[in-house]
Parts: C-alpha cells; sequence; structure tokens
C-alpha cells in the first residue's frame, strides 16, 4: 500500500497493510481481528506532516480518521470543546475563530490533525497547546483500555509529551477536549506578529486579526507540502546554558538566541545552520528551504535516506562549527 500521498515529504514507500478507522470500536476490531492480532508492528498516522519515513514499513498503518467538534462544557470564562482526533488542525482552528472562542489563533495554518497535537505539544508564535489543553483520551494498543490524560499527565515540554517517551508507540490518541476562552487574552509577544499586523494596518486586535498575521507570516517563509515536500522545521531549537551562551556570542556576535526559564538560553537553529551555508543548497532531489533554513525539503523524488542523510550532514556541520548538537523534531520512521 503507497504511502506517498499520506506524508506531506512525499515518500514513495510502501506499508504491508493499511486501514483507516472512524471510532474506537473499529480500531478495536482493526487490533483484534486484523494482521495486528498476529503481532506484527503498527503505526498510528494522522495526517503524516511530521513523519519522514525512512523504509518500506513492513506492519500495519492505521489512519485516524474520528471526526467531531462538540462542546462539553461550559462556564463564566471557558468553553469546553471535544475534537475527534482525525479533524484537520487548521479547520479545527478555524472554527473556533468563527464561533469566537479564543486561544489557539496563534497556532493557525499549522498542518495535520488535532489527535497529532498533544504528540509534540505544537507551538508557533508565542503560544503552545499546552496552554489550552484540558484533557485527552487514548486507546491502549495492546490491553485495550481507554484512558483519560489531564494536562499534568501529559509532561508537555516545547516540542515533547509523554507519548514521545515513556508511552511511545503505546496509544493510539481518540480526542482531545480543548479549554477554549470567552475573552480573549491577545498574544502578540512574537515579534513577527507585531510587525505583520503593522503591516496589515491593523488598528484593533482580534482572534481573527492574529489568525490572518500568522496565517500570512507562515505563508511567506513555510513551504507549502502541496507544493514542496516537507515537514517543517526538522531540528528543534536547541537550549544552551548561559555560560555556552556567552562563550557563543563572543565568537558570532550575530547569533540569535532568547533566554528560557532556569537561566537558560534558546538558540535559533535556523541561523546556525543558515551560517554553515546550507540555506537553499540541494542534493539531488533533497535540500535546505530557501526561506528557512530549518526546513529540509523534496523537490520530487528524494528518497527518505536521502533527505536523513542530508540531515546528518547538517547536524554535523553545526556540531564542527559552533560545537552545539540539534536534535531532529521530525519523527523518523
Ligand atoms: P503525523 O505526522 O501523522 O504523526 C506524527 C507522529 O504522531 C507519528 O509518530 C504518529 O505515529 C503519531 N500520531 C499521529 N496521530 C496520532 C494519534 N491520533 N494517536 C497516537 N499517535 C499519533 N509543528 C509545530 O509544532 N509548529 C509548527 O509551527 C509547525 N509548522 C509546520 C509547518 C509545515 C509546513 C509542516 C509540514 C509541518 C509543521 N509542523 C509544525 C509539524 C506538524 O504539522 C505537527 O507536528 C502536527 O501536529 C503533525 O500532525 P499529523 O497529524 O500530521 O501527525
Ligand atoms: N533564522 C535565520 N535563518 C533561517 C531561519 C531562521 O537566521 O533560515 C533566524 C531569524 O533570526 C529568525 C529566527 O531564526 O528571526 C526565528 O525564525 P522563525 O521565526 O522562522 O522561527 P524558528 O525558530 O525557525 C520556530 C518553530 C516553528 C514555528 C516558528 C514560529 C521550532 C523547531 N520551530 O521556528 O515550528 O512555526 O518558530 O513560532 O521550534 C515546526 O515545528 O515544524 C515549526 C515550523
Amino acid at each position: 500500500y503507497s504511502l506517498r500521498h499520506l506524508n506531506t515529504f512525499g515518500i514513495d514507500v510502501q506499508a504491508r497493510y493499511f486501514s483507516a478507522f472512524s471510532s474506537a470500536a473499529e480500531l478495536e476490531s482493526l487490533l483484534r481481528e486484523g494482521p495486528a492480532a498476529n503481532g506484527i508492528p503498527n503505526m498510528i498516522l494522522g495526517g503524516g506532516s511530521n513523519i519522514l519515513l525512512t523504509r518500506n514499513f513492513d506492519g500495519y498503518v492505521l489512519k485516524n480518521e474520528i471526526s467531531g467538534i462538540e462542546v462539553v462544557r461550559e462556564d463564566d470564562a471557558h468553553i469546553y470543546v471535544k475534537v475527534g482526533a482525525g479533524v484537520n488542525w487548521h479547520s479545527f482552528v478555524m472554527d473556533c475563530i468563527a464561533n469566537n472562542r479564543a486561544g489557539l489563533e496563534n497556532l493557525s495554518l499549522i498542518p495535520g490533525n488535532v489527535g497529532a497535537s498533544p504528540m509534540q505539544n505544537i507551538g508557533a508564535y508565542g503560544v503552545e497547546i499546552k496552554d489550552n489543553f484540558h484533557e485527552l483520551e487514548a486507546y491502549h494498543l495492546h490491553d485495550h483500555a481507554i484512558v483519560t490524560f489531564d494536562n499534568a499527565a501529559c509532561h508537555f515540554g516545547y516540542r515533547e509529551s509523554v507519548f514521545k517517551r515513556q508511552y511511545k508507540g503505546q496509544f493510539a490518541i481518540l480526542s482531545v477536549t480543548y479549554r477554549l476562552n470567552k475573552n480573549p487574552h491577545f498574544n502578540t509577544s512574537y515579534g513577527a506578529i507585531e510587525e505583520e499586523l503593522k503591516h496589515m494596518g491593523i488598528q484593533e486586535l482580534s482572534i481573527k486579526t492574529i489568525s490572518q498575521a500568522v496565517i500570512n507570516i507562515r505563508s511567506s517563509k513555510l513551504p507549502d507540502p502541496k507544493q514542496i515536500g516537507n515537514a517543517g522545521s526538522f531540528f528543534k531549537n536547541p537550549t544552551v546554558d548561559a555560560a555556552v551562551y556567552e562563550q557563543l556570542k563572543a565568537a558570532h556576535p550575530n547569533i540569535v538566541a532568547y533566554p528560557v526559564e532556569g537561566g537558560h538560553y534558546k538558540l535559533a537553529a535556523g541561523w546556525l545552520i543558515e551560517q554553515c551555508g546550507w540555506k537553499g543548497r540541494r542534493e539531488g532531489d533533497a535540500g535546505v528551504h530557501a526561506r528557512q533554513a530549518l526546513v529540509l525539503v523534496n523537490y520530487g523524488n528524494a528518497t527518505g535516506r536521502q533527505i536523513y542523510d542530508l540531515s546528518q550532514q547538517v547536524l554535523d556541520s553545526v556540531q564542527e562549527r559552533f560545537g552545539v548538537e540539534l536534535e531532529r523534531e521530525v519523527n523518523i520512521i
């Protein structure tokens, strides 16, 4: 079964078995009666926008297509919305904005589905989902129980959660409940948003104008996977302690970094990669995006292995030049 159209890198590999499911009951019967019952490995797939497939998958790919957006609770300040894992993330954000529910507008236009949003605690422009996450329901793939995780149980961090660590590969997320605000708290702390709002000539902030500003910024520098294969940032922005930062700053006065908790600094990996001369470089059909060096791209027929090898070269040169180790953000399959 070709996965080419099911991953935004557009990598052409095969899965031995493939099924889609649209409820927990359907997932349960696929797991108990299908090929998975014979103990072959399985993989839950959402929109395929944060994976790099490096070879054929000799197992069972189960695509989550659970739909539905439902208000489950309301109080003076908040509205709780339960969303099926298979709902497209951006359409859910647009639904929030249309219904005047605030909190996710800075996360407009992130590809992928709602079910994957807690996997790496998706974030952009000063907001992460953990700021508005209430709880999720997940199906344990081996003991078939449905478990509820609240915010604390997910151990959210920067591009991190318990589902990427100790529970990796163990759960299918079925639904996520978000807690949205009736009264918006606008977050325009990210410099690029302020600039874009000014550029748009916006006088009065609203969740709609913030969303539009984010859409404009993203469209101007991130490649559209429909045109050029990619999975967004390939690496995380690395965190270093103050002493390391001071040394780097002395040697490279233009380094781009900002302070984070614990006296640490987060470095812009895109800057480090650009300084190493990678921006816009291309090796066969694998390349480093010309407008955002943190994004690796597939110009057509690159293999997952070629993209991975390019990422290794990038990683090695940043290590050599700056002594900083980059960590891949994309899930390597
Ligand atoms: P997939 O790629 O299908 O899956 C990702 C991982 O989660 C896989 O390991 C998969 O097995 C697992 N998984 C998926 N769904 C489930 C489920 N229901 N239950 C259990 N496991 C599951 N990310 C950001 O955080 N911020 C950004 O600004 C951002 N910008 C991007 C821009 C572009 C152009 C692209 C292509 C990607 C960007 N991303 C960004 C990355 C990506 O959009 C997010 O990580 C997104 O949440 C992935 O969703 P998905 O449904 O495509 O997940
Ligand atoms: N920069 C460069 N050269 C580049 C790219 C970036 O010098 O080629 C420097 C610039 O100084 C720029 C700064 O890095 O101002 C930050 O760049 P940008 O605003 O594009 O954000 P980023 O740090 O590269 C992160 C996330 C993105 C998210 C944006 C906006 C990570 C790994 N990436 O990118 O998330 O959309 O911030 O918040 O944290 C993703 O995860 O897939 C993703 C796209």
